[in-house]
Order: C-alpha cells, then structure tokens, then sequence
C-alpha cells in the first residue's frame, strides 16, 4: 500500500516532505470495560477497552454538555492540545487449558518509554494538497464491526489490518485476520478511518455512516469523496504494537496450530477488529496543523515529552481484574466464529477446518467451536444441562 510504503520512507529519512503528517505517541489513558459511544452511562460495556488521550474520558461524553478540550485537566499524547479519546480493543493469549492472559502493548518506533505501550496516532492531509477540513468539536466515529468474523464481510472496511512484526520496523504484509504464524516482536494492528464527512453530522445512529471511504481507489490514491460524503477530512489511523513475545512459543499455541490470540470482544479471527474516536484538540489546533502540512509541528502545536504524558492517568471507573490468569474475558464475554480446537471433540463440525472437531465450548453436547447453531451452521443445536443455546447475533449463537 502506498501509505506504508511512505511511511518506511519517511522513518526511514525521518525528515518532512510535502507529504506531511502528524505521527504522535499517546500513552495509555486507563484499560477498562467503558464506552462511551455505544454504550454511554453503562457501567460497564461489553468487552474491555485500552483509551488514551485526554483525561475527561467518562461513562458518558454527551456532545451537548461534555466539552472535551474544556473538561479535560491533561493528555497521554505528546499534542499537549490534544484531549481526544482514542481507544480499541484488547488482545488476550488463550493457554491450552482455556485460561486467558492479557497481552501488553508495546512502544512504536521513537515512542520509547511511553506507558502501558499506548498507540501512535497520525492524522495525515490529502497527498494532493487539497483542503482538508479538521474535525469538529463533539465529532465521534468508529469504524469496523466486533461483530464481524469473515473476511468478505470485513472487507467493507478496507484498511483495518494486521502486521505480522519481524522486526519493530516492519510495515508490509498487512493481513485482514491474525496473522497465523509467530511474530517475533509482536502483532501490530492498524486502523484507518474512512476520509470523507457528509459536512453535517457530528456523530449517526451507528456511528459510522456520517464519514465514508472515498468513491473510488483509496485516500492514499488521491480517490474522490461519494457526493453523499463530501467534505475530505484527515486521514485518522491508530497503529497499535501488542507484545506477544511472551507468547512466541509453539509448545504452548493451540495443538492444531492456529494462532492462541484472541480479543475481548470474543474473536479468533480478528476480522471484528474495529476503532473508536471522540476528537477533543482545543479550538482550531488540528486544523492549524492540517493548513501548515507540518510534521513535528514546532510553533504551530504545543507538545509536552512522553514522560509528561504519562502523568496523566485514570483510575479504572470500576475497578476489575484484567490481569493475571482469567478463566474467562473481561465481563464473561463469549467466543464467537472460529476458534482452536483443543482436541477434545469426537466429531468434526468446524466448516472451516474440518479436520479440527473444536473444542466443545460453552458446554455443547456436541464438540465443536463455541456455538449452537445459527445461520449457515447447525453442528451443535443440543447444550449441557445447565446451559441454554442463546442468540448472540444474526449469525452465531452460543451454549451459555
Ligand atoms: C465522570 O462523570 C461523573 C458524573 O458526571 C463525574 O462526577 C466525574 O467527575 C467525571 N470524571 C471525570 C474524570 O471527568
Ligand atoms: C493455565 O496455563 C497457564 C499457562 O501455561 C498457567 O500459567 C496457569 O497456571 C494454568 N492455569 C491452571 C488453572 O492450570
Ligand atoms: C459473513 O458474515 C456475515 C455477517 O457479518 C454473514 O451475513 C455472511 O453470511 C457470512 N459469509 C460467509 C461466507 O460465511
């Protein structure tokens, strides 16, 4: 893809270019089960998050009455203007007797020392030049769909990837699912947003379908905004580094040899992979930068070390143990769509791979992997006493 492509020229030169961008390190925030978006004032949401940014991230951030820039005491990002929330899932080692370990993240490039691994963020105008238009107080979005678990339903998102890390400085391969093989310095997810606004909307009912992807080719093809989507906003993209080198052992991977990486979102396959973004820069600071196309930004941005950014910190708003070994995900979040068999199955059910029986999760009657029936699988209709087949969503239904 051209964007990494320029990107391991612009590393590799580290200067500015007339292809500027915003490349920043924010360290972590909190690691909690909130969402503000599409769970505002629950505590708590489903599945467990990893946020940084500003420390103004709460239960709810209603646009009407949270001013982010304004609520906001300090940030994890080296943007000292920068009170955004960015956030994404998180990644979990299931060992082979079911028990689950959180992974760590790791530091990007040049972001030594930035706490709890954090993300780099980059917000990157149009290679052409052409005005970009700087997101707007109370704008939020997310891209992808956790419910996902095949590739040609992810591939309505075109640019949510995986990059198998050789080295900390890989930047080609990228894959729509995990990577099946060991990644010697861990598992790098990236995450670009869609680059074209309807110019109303600060936020939609599924918080996605007021930005789209370009009509045609792609942001880093200089591809056109769709009439419905107009407005050309920066390209938003998170590279998030998790550090599976305690992992990297083959001994302990699953015996079929499929990868042991699951999210908290429940998802093997990783095609459920998904971002979310609540902007937060202080009056038209992004916006100053985006018009001077800079790079580091010196006169223009305010910018504190990543030591001062990792002062700033939350405490988790309700306090749960994400750490050491689980016996299940954060908030007893099922699994759902492929998943390592243990080998404990007789019989063979995973359309997948159907040599692998599964390994007759949720307690199913029938060894198979984690479900119950549900559209296009009907391996397993039967639970344990004791547990019942429930619909977790269109597609898939679990033993609980
Ligand atoms: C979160 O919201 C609650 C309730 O409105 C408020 O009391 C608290 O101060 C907020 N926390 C932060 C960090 O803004
Ligand atoms: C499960 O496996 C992990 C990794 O080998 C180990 O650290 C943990 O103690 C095991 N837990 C149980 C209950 O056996
Ligand atoms: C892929 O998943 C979608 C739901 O996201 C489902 O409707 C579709 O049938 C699935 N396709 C295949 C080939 O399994």
């Amino acid at each position: 893809m051209r964007s990494t492509a320029f990107l391991a020229v612009a590393l590799a030169i580290g200067a500015p270019g007339a292809d500027a961008l915003l490349r920043f390190s924010c360290s972590e925030l909190v690691t909690e089960r909130l969402d503000p978006l599409v769970f505002p004032g629950s505590a708590q949401s489903p599945h467990l998050h990893q946020i940084v940014g500003g420390n103004s991230f709460n239960i709810t951030m209603d646009h009407n009455r949270h001013d982010i820039a304004q609520e906001s005491t300090c940030t994890t990002c080296e943007f000292s203007e920068d009170f955004s929330n960015y956030w994404t899932a998180t990644l979990f080692f299931r060992a082979r007797n079911g028990t689950f370990k959180r992974v760590a993240q790791r530091p990007n490039v040049f972001f030594d020392g930035a706490r709890g691994g954090g993300m780099s963020v980059y917000y990157t105008p149009p290679f052409d030049g052409t005005k970009v238009t700087a997101f707007q107080p109370g704008f939020r979005m997310i891209v992808g769909n956790p419910f996902i678990r095949n590739e040609t339903a992810a591939n309505k998102y075109r640019q949510l990837t995986f990059t198998c890390l050789d080295s900390l400085d890989t930047r080609t391969g990228e894959t729509k699912s995990m990577p099946n093989r060991i990644c010697k310095e861990g598992i790098m997810a990236n995450v670009r947003f869609p680059t074209c606004w309807d110019g109303k909307n600060l936020d939609s009912e599924d918080h996605s379908s007021h930005v789209a992807y370009p009509a045609s080719g792609t942001f880093e093809s200089g591809g056109p905004c769709p009439a419905t989507h107009p407005v050309k906003i920066p390209q938003l993209f998170y590279e998030v580094i998790w550090d599976t080198r305690p992992f990297n052992d083959k001994n302990i991977w699953p015996e079929d040899g499929s990868q042991p990486f699951v999210w908290s979102y429940g998802d093997f396959t990783g095609y459920g992979t998904h971002g979310d973004y609540v902007f937060g820069w202080k009056g038209d600071a992004l916006q100053r930068a985006m018009n001077a196309n800079c790079d580091t930004c010196n006169g223009v941005l305010q910018r504190q070390s990543i030591a001062q950014a990792n002062q700033c910190t939350q405490k988790q708003k309700v306090a749960e143990n994400i750490d050491g070994w689980l016996t299940e995900l954060p908030g007893a979040m099922p699994i759902t769509g492929p998943q390592p068999g243990t080998g404990s199955g007789t019989t063979p059910t995973n359309p997948t791979n159907p040599t692998n029986p599964g390994n007759g999760g949720g307690g199913c009657t029938v060894a198979k992997w984690g479900q119950c029936g549900g559209n296009g699988y009907s391996g397993c209709t039967t639970c344990a006493s004791g547990s019942t087949c429930r619909k977790q969503n269109d597609w898939y239904s679990q033993c609980l």
